[in-house]
């Protein structure tokens, strides 16, 4: 055996939120703005059609790409609810988004192909990428406030460009695309006949009235793959539940991969997603908008630079006034202030010089957490 291991795989990390939120949760009586996900439960509608599920003995294999009646819903949803047109064949359920995700790099992407994505990003990307031996070419957009500029993009695209990812809201910075982003998008997706991957996990946490989304431009609908996600919205984390959307044919490649790689999802967590599609997360986008209007007042009150955030719960303040990397400044905060934060660095190399909040946990511990990052700025400073 000359190598043990796939090369890619090797080189590949653990996730670097996870082993450090887990480092610094030793730390007795932490509180963490780390992590990613809801602390509310998932309402007792969708527990119920989920243990009606059980009930009914839906317990077997699922169909591949999922059950039809859950596949309907999804078509009727994202009409209704986004003005999408999709046809039932051009549904995925996927174990949350990830593993949509994983299945459209691995069916589209041939070793040197190149994947665009804008920084800071999500960091489940780039291994999958790396996995597939594709480039990952990246570019900052934090002196754009997070939006497109569209030089910078064109300077990115080559004749291996595959495919975009877009991501708005934006996980770590919770910004969302302008229009002029948006469009800048469309006009060199269009030149170029690239794929566009949207995320659009958080696309129903959004504090604005309208969302700009890529899926306007219906002249792309063949180039655009949607990964979408119940985890977020409906608090269903744990449930690994998400779907594909794309044309015929892209899908028919994608689902075959998927195939292989989970079968099926969960017959219990599709069910619940039925009746999980028909509750109306406003209540918790109102509660994520109450949240985020207070972090942004106490960042202004501790002169802490942040661009706002207009969708998911993450801000992302810049740190680099106190001259620390931001592991070194997480690190600070975790063991001597007792927060524990994300460092942006986790996001790509750009994100340095700033650091993650979620404003997901409880309240008190919003309140309570952002008291201690206070005095721990005010310690910096020396005031
Ligand atoms: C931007 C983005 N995409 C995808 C995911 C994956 O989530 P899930 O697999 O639970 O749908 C996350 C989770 O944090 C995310 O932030």
């Amino acid at each position: 055996m000359k190598e043990r291991f796939n090369r890619q795989v090797t080189n590949i990390q653990f996730s670097g939120i996870r082993s450090f939120s887990e480092e610094v949760s030793k730390v007795e009586g932490i509180i963490s703005m780390t992590i990613g996900e809801p602390e509310f439960a998932t309402e007792q509608i969708i527990k119920d059609a989920a243990i009606e599920a059980l009930n009914r003995d839906f317990t077997h294999y699922p169909p591949s790409v999922g059950f039809l009646d859950l596949r309907r819903k999804i078509v009727e949803f994202e009409k209704e609810k986004h003005g999408l047109t999709y046809d039932v064949s051009e549904v995925v359920i996927t174990n949350g988004a990830t593993s949509g995700l994983a299945a459209v790099f691995m069916a589209l992407l041939n070793p040197g192909d190149e994947v665009i994505i804008p920084e800071p990003m999500y960091v489940a990307y780039a291994p999958m990428i790396a996995y597939c031996q594709a480039k990952l070419v990246s570019f900052d957009t934090s002196s754009e406030d997070y939006q497109i500029d569209e030089a910078k993009l064109r300077a990115c695209v080559s004749e291996h460009t595959k495919i975009l990812v877009l991501t708005s809201p934006n996980n770590p910075t919770g910004c969302v695309y302008t229009q002029e982003s948006i469009d800048a998008i469309a006009r060199v997706a269009k030149e170029y006949g690239f794929f566009v991957l949207s995320d659009d996990v958080y696309n129903q946490l959004v504090y604005l009235d309208h969302l700009p989304t890529i899926h306007d431009h219906t002249e792309l609908r063949d180039q655009i793959i949607i990964a979408q996600s119940l985890s977020k919205p409906y608090a269903m984390t744990g449930w690994r539940i998400g779907y594909l959307l794309g044309e015929t044919s892209v899908i028919r490649e994608i689902a075959k991969i998927h195939q292989y790689l989970v079968t099926g999802i969960s017959s219990i967590s599709q069910k619940a997603a039925i009746a999980a599609l028909d509750t109306d997360p406003s209540t918790v986008r109102e509660i994520y908008r109450r949240r985020k209007a207070f972090a942004m007042k106490r960042f202004q009150e501790m002169g802490l630079p942040c661009v706002e955030p207009q969708g998911a719960f993450y801000l992302f303040p810049n740190i680099s006034e106190f001259k620390m990397d931001s592991l070194a400044f997480c690190r600070k905060a975790a063991y001597e202030y007792k927060v524990a934060l994300v460092p942006g660095v986790y996001f790509g190399k750009s994100g340095d010089t700033n650091i993650r909040i979620s404003f997901a946990c409880k309240e008190e511990e919003l309140k309570e957490g952002l008291n201690r990052l206070e005095k721990m700025i005010r310690d910096l400073r020396g005031n």
